[in-house]
């Protein structure tokens, strides 16, 4: 079963992508709303509940922060009231973020590392975590959060960087675009595989005790090395010019403009550097991502749409 929200035009195409669209059943639900979530656990009638939903763009956090905490924060104490009505024997996945993390107090960022949240996204992110500890702690649910690291596939949404990215180079190739308006060049993330992900949230649900995992690559790259290795899937190779606002990407051979920064991408307060410690994840649940960083961003540069 997925849950999907009520909007007048149907945004299925993930499922379609990945061939299961007849084999997932939608019930309508909002984490807004309460009733439409026991409804729905008690029409589906799981073994297990995957909390993926939020508003889930950080930029739009400090446009729309109240809703950011309605959402990303109070849905999941939502969903847990469900849970805990319906069936408290179900077991919970929450989609914690290494968002949380924002200011990093160590580097790198494992599951003891104290959070410093940087966006309201962030602070509802670090709601939805405690909550979910305390219904753990509270009322013995099985609830376990991953503590996740960004994780990407063509499956990602345009406005993520990573795909914002790989999407504009293949549209500036085809003629479909001039070149890319990007912000911070020099923010660093830990950017695994989504498919890889999705199976430690999978095994997290499978043990014997329910615990939070951080779950990550172990490896850091920045926003301009993402640029640069995007770039000669599609004949590209980058140089940079400039600095700060006034930096561009530059195609070495032709000179055609491909990045160019713009402030309005810039965020009020930014996360700078991420970077995961997925150590108890591999030991304890013996994960280990298949899809390697490169092999990532070819996925993205030849799968993309
Ligand atoms: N989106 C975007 N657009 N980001 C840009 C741009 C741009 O034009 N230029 C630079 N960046 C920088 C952002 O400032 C940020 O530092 C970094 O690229 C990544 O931005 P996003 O792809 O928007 O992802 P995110 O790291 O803010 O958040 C994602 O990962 C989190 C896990 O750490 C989201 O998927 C969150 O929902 C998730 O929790």
């Amino acid at each position: 079963y997925g849950l999907r929200r009520r909007t007048s035009t149907k945004n299925l195409w993930r499922l379609d992508y990945l061939k299961i669209r007849d084999k997932v059943k939608m019930i309508e639900g909002d984490l807004g709303d309460l009733s439409s979530l026991e409804r729905a656990v008690e029409k589906s009638n799981p073994d297990e509940v995957y909390n993926l939903a939020a508003q889930s763009y950080v930029a739009t956090s400090w446009k729309q922060p109240i809703y950011t905490a309605e959402i990303t924060g109070l849905g999941v104490l939502r969903m847990l009231e469900a849970i805990r009505h319906v069936n408290p024997k179900i077991k919970f996945y929450q989609a914690s973020s290494s968002e949380m993390f924002g200011k990093v107090q160590e580097i790198p960022q494992k599951e003891t590392t104290p959070f410093h949240p940087r966006s309201p996204y962030g602070v509802s992110k670090v709601f939805g975590y405690w909550i979910t500890v305390n219904y753990r702690e509270s009322f013995d649910i099985f609830a376990c959060n991953g503590i996740l690291f960004n994780h990407e596939s063509p499956l990602r949404g345009t406005e993520f960087v990573t795909k914002k990215i790989t999407q504009g180079v293949a549209r500036i190739k085809k003629g479909l675009q001039d070149h890319i308006e990007l912000g911070n060049l020099n923010s660093k993330r830990d950017w695994g595989f989504a498919g890889d992900y999705v199976e430690a949230m999978w095994l997290m649900l499978q043990q014997e005790e329910a615990e939070d995992y951080v779950i990550a690559l172990n490896e850091q790259h920045s926003v301009r090395e993402f640029v640069e290795m995007a770039a000669p899937y599609f004949g590209y190779d980058i140089e940079w010019f400039g600095e700060g606002e006034d930096e561009l990407g530059i195609d070495k051979k032709t000179k055609k403009t491909i990045v160019r920064v713009d402030s309005k991408y810039y965020r009020p307060s930014e996360v700078d550097t991420l970077l995961g410690d997925s150590t108890k994840a591999r030991k304890e649940l013996g994960w280990k991502p298949k899809i390697s960083f490169k092999d990532l961003v070819e996925d993205m540069c030849k799968n993309g749409k």
